[in-house]
């Protein structure tokens, strides 16, 4: 197959071109140019010998750093021999200071990027991750007072790479002066920060001179860095919508008795939240990203490996590009059951903990560390004390719905990790704002915005019960009205005192006192807690009058459906109504 067609095959079909037989390893594919595509979990260990296989200078798999947008300086990641000592030991050395500050970092990242959102439509969603984890890593490497601009990273990140392939390179060649004004921007901010001097001085403890050293800070820390924990980080956010409602609240009560037990997001907080690694591990392995980890052999040799097929002894070339898969690696059914299913539980228990050494994504096991002589992420822990301390801030205090459901099909390859779609966001708001207030008070006045706040006034809910018989319910009922400058009420129970709510055809009339919201309300959320488990509740419809004393306006809302124990359904005036849905569709 011609480098064209391989090309050709692989911008279209992604991951899927590279399927493999699991019969043999070490195949050979064009992917753009000839190389050998290795696919089992076991196998890719020979490739991550840097005795045997060498990194390919400014190269990462398919893609090229263009080398104006490092000054000219082999990043660390694609460095080989004394010089990526150098420049690893360096790395290794700042990103480990950097760990220290990470989970107070990212809290209050997550949480004042959340206080500018608001509470609409976010079209630019992914980008609002990028400041998040901009925000979460910056800090602990420059100082606190550093202020990267996150349009400057985003547009740093489109430039620094391209497509190798000289057809697609022509297809879409590009002014980049926008990029390139990003990236002097950047760097100038790199050169004023508080930390300059410090990090300067480390560099030359490592044998670095002033311009490789600010430019191991760019690429590895704003691309490998920044970029990777971003995009990780859509693809965490876009995974908890596709898992239960039961078990998001798993996750959110492991996070929340954490959080509480040591005052916020703290190392130890983090540590007493194994389901939440699990459920970031399993992301990791199930899109993971980079999507190759690539090598040129450094001499003839030999490699020996195990399939289904039996025992192989391969000889390699010098000079023969070995590319890994990790999206295959990670997907080997020798080493993880049902390797296309999400399973976050993948990695609790003891049985999780062994499997760990099949984990590949950080170009080693998760049980190996990185090391001046192996090319191992030296920004592991980081990151995923990062995506942990993100995705448990986000599933226990707010909601969202998505525009359109999330999906992976592994052909995508400009995607990445990311869901084969951009994520955006149809509507945003705090789900638990007692628990926000609570763990972050100084967050939550900024989310909440107290000083904006509406009037108290009166509502009226009406409720009509179906008639199917066992419609009606003695369990508790409750309502939330978010209205569309983005406050929202507490949670309000339906309940008048010694009568039987919800019998079956009737209507109940709530008259609630002290609500803070304004007209219009865009959404309600209708809900019932963990009582009287096997007293499902059919609701036709709902609905809410503000001011009924002065006859405010009136919002009617259809349900017709069952809502059972910790059903939450987000209904808007007329019908429509939100993926949060919480009737959980796998379990129906
Ligand atoms: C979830 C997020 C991340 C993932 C999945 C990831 C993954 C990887 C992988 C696979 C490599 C090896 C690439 C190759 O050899 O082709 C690598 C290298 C590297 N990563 Fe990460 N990374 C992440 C986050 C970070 C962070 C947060 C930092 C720094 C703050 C970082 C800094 C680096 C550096 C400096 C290297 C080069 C290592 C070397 O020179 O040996 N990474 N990363």
């Amino acid at each position: 197959m011609g480098n064209q067609v391989g090309t050709a095959r692989l911008l279209g079909w992604g991951n899927q071109t590279l399927k493999p037989n699991r019969e043999e390893d070490f195949v050979e594919k064009n992917i753009g140019f000839p190389c050998r595509v290795v696919t089992g979990n076991k196998a890719v260990q020979s490739v991550f010998d840097i005795e045997l296989f060498k990194k390919e200078e400014f190269c990462f798999g398919v893609a090229e750093v263009r080398r104006d947008f490092t000054e000219g300086i082999c990043p660390s990641v694609s460095s080989n021999g004394k010089i990526h000592e150098k420049n690893k030991g360096f790395l290794m050395e700042v990103i480990a200071k950097a760990g220290e500050g990470i989970p107070s970092s990212t809290a209050s990242s997550v949480l004042s990027n959340i206080s500018k959102w608001g509470s609409t439509a976010m079209s630019d969603f992914e980008s609002k991750l990028l400041a998040v984890a901009a925000d979460t890593v910056l800090p602990n490497i420059f100082g606190e007072s550093s202020s990267f601009n996150a349009e400057d990273i985003r547009l740093y990140i489109i430039g620094a790479t391209e497509v190798r392939s000289c057809i697609v390179k022509a297809l879409t060649s590009k002014n980049l002066d926008e990029e390139r004004q990003a990236m002097r921007s950047i760097i100038g901010k790199i050169k004023t920060s508080e930390r300059y001097q410090q990090l300067m001085d480390l560099g030359h403890a490592y044998g670095l001179g002033e311009a490789e050293t600010t430019a191991q800070l760019l690429l590895p820390v704003f691309f490998n860095g920044v970029a990777g924990i971003r995009a990780n980080l859509v693809s965490s956010f876009a995974r908890l919508d596709t898992i239960s409602a039961e078990d998001r609240e798993e996750l959110r009560e492991e996070a929340l008795a954490a959080l509480k037990k040591h005052g916020g997001l703290t190392r130890e907080s983090l540590e007493e939240m194994p389901k939440m690694e699990s459920f970031v591990l399993e992301v990791l392995r199930a899109c993971p990203s980079p999507m190759f980890w690539s090598t040129i052999a450094t001499r003839p040799t030999t490699v020996e490996y195990t399939t289904d097929s039996g025992e192989h002894a391969l000889k390699i070339k010098e000079g023969e590009r070995v590319y890994a898969s990790s999206y295959w690696a990670l997907r080997d059914p020798a080493v993880f059951d049902k390797p296309e299913d999400f399973m976050w539980r993948r990695f609790l228990g003891p049985e999780g903990d062994a499997r760990r050494k099949h984990h590949v994504i950080f170009h080693g096991r998760l049980t190996d560390t990185p090391a001046v002589n192996n090319h191992m992420c030296p920004g592991r822990d980081v990151s995923l004390s990062a995506l942990k301390g993100s995705i448990a801030i986000f599933n226990t205090f707010f909601g969202w719905e998505l525009q359109e459901p999330p999906v992976w099909t592994g052909t995508k390859m400009t995607r990445g990790s990311q869901p084969d779609y951009e994520v955006k966001i149809k509507s945003f708001w705090v789900q638990h704002p007692e628990d926000l207030k609570e763990i972050f008070p100084s967050h939550f006045r900024d989310i909440i915005d107290e000083a904006d706040d509406v009037d108290d006034i009166d509502v009226l809910v009406k409720t009509k019960t179906g008639t199917y018989s066992g419609s009606g319910t003695n369990s508790n009922v409750y309502i939330r009205l978010f209205d569309d400058k983005g406050h929202q009420s507490r949670e309000l129970q339906l309940d008048v005192w010694w009568k039987n709510d919800f019998e079956k055809g009737q209507e109940g009339q709530y008259k609630l006192k002290d609500v803070k919201v304004a007209a219009p309300i865009v959404k309600i959320e209708l809900f019932r807690d963990g009582c009287q488990p096997d007293d499902d509740w059919y609701c036709e419809s709902v609905s809410v009058q503000l001011n009924p004393d002065n006859s405010g306006p009136t919002y009617d809302f259809s349900v017709n459906r069952w809502i059972r124990q910790n059903d939450h359904v987000w209904l808007c005036p007329g019908g429509c109504e939100g993926p949060q849905d919480d009737v959980n569709p796998k379990d129906d």
